[in-house]
């Protein structure tokens, strides 16, 4: 569901749209039926609006969308430079040895926007990245938890990638985006929010599954598809039935609306034998770059895309001053 729980209720009532009502009723989490976007559209229209403003929760929604949107900014302007030697010279762009390969503050937005939704409809447990070298996207997202009241556990080897033994894979190399506990610390320390940061260190293969905790929502940036199957093994069955999962190895081309298209070779090999065991459909939606939402839900979920979340953004003006008279 795009559209927080609370969202929904008060518009539903305040504009009078039984309708809206009905959806939380009838606990839509999960795409539904055309007419149910109707509605979800409506509400929308509504709450991007000026006359949505003077809603509590629109104003909570938008303020906490509008807040991630600056600290996002304010993290990836301190930290998106990477050293160039810890990086393969496949992903290396920039001049005077610095490299972008983080996540971006466009494809943390919809994640936390995600994580709010998750929240707003009740569902519990806490958030987790797996894959974070240097704690870019990790010191984002530990704005959005600790807004929300969540734990954020950051599950890395804190020493890069592991052997790379599939060919298809060989422009990584053992070791990229190598960043240590230490550094990560540091980095969420200063610019993230530590008091709700958890770490689990080790390779996935030996560490996630001494994972005994739940999820709301999984975040894997892992690279690898050994290292993607590892976490689909050992955290999907700790996702809450609810809750959505997110990766950033899947391009725009791999998806038909919200279903993954059957001849998508671009979606990793993880991701398409793990669903196919489910027996059901891949219920996700492409959200920005290489950054896809999946349900667990077979029906699917909506999942804000960065253009639904930027019409959300609150606009900041200098408050006018008045001309000086003589
Ligand atoms: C592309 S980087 C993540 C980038 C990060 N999201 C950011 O914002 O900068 C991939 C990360 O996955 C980790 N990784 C990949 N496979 C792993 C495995 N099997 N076990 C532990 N860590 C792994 C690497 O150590 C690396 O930190």
């Amino acid at each position: 569901m795009i559209i927080p729980r609370d969202v929904l209720l008060e518009i539903a009532r305040e504009f009078d749209i039984p309708e809206a009502a009905a959806l939380v009723q009838r606990r839509t989490i999960h795409a539904g039926t055309a007419a149910d976007h109707a509605v979800v559209d409506r509400v929308f229209d509504i709450a991007r609006g000026s006359e949505g403003l003077a809603l509590r929760s629109v104003a909570r929604w938008r303020s906490y969308l509008t807040t991630m949107h600056f600290k996002f900014y304010d993290v990836w302007n301190h930290l998106r430079h990477a050293r160039r030697d810890r990086v393969s010279p496949a992903f290396q762009t920039g001049s005077g040895g610095e490299v972008y390969v983080s996540t971006d503050p466009y494809a943390a937005l919809p994640i936390a926007a995600s994580l709010y939704h998750l929240d707003s409809w009740g569902i519990p447990g806490d958030a987790i990245e797996c894959g974070c070298f240097k704690g870019v996207s990790a010191a984002m997202l530990s704005w959005a938890c600790k807004f929300l009241g969540r734990k954020l556990w950051i599950a890395d080897s804190f020493r890069g990638l592991p052997a790379v033994t599939s060919p298809g894979e060989a422009h990584y190399k053992t070791g990229d985006y190598g960043g240590s506990l230490d550094e990560v610390r540091r980095r969420i320390r200063t610019f993230g929010c530590e008091d709700v940061v958890g770490y689990i260190p080790g390779y996935f293969e030996e560490s996630l599954p001494f994972v005994r905790e739940r999820f709301a929502l999984v975040w894997a940036d892992v690279d690898l598809e050994s290292s993607m199957d590892s976490v689909l093994a050992w955290l999907m069955p700790r996702l809450d039935p609810d809750g959505a999962f997110f990766s950033d190895e899947v391009p725009a081309a791999s998806f038909r609306g919200s279903t993954i298209r059957a001849d998508a070779t671009s979606v990793p090999r993880a991701i398409r034998e793990y669903f196919a065991a489910q027996g059901i459909p891949i219920p996700g939606r492409h959200l920005i770059h290489n950054v896809a939402a999946f349900a667990r839900d077979p029906r699917g979920a909506l999942f804000l895309t960065r253009d639904r979340v930027e019409a959300l953004l609150l606009q900041v003006s200098a408050p006018r001053t008045r001309a000086k008279t003589a």
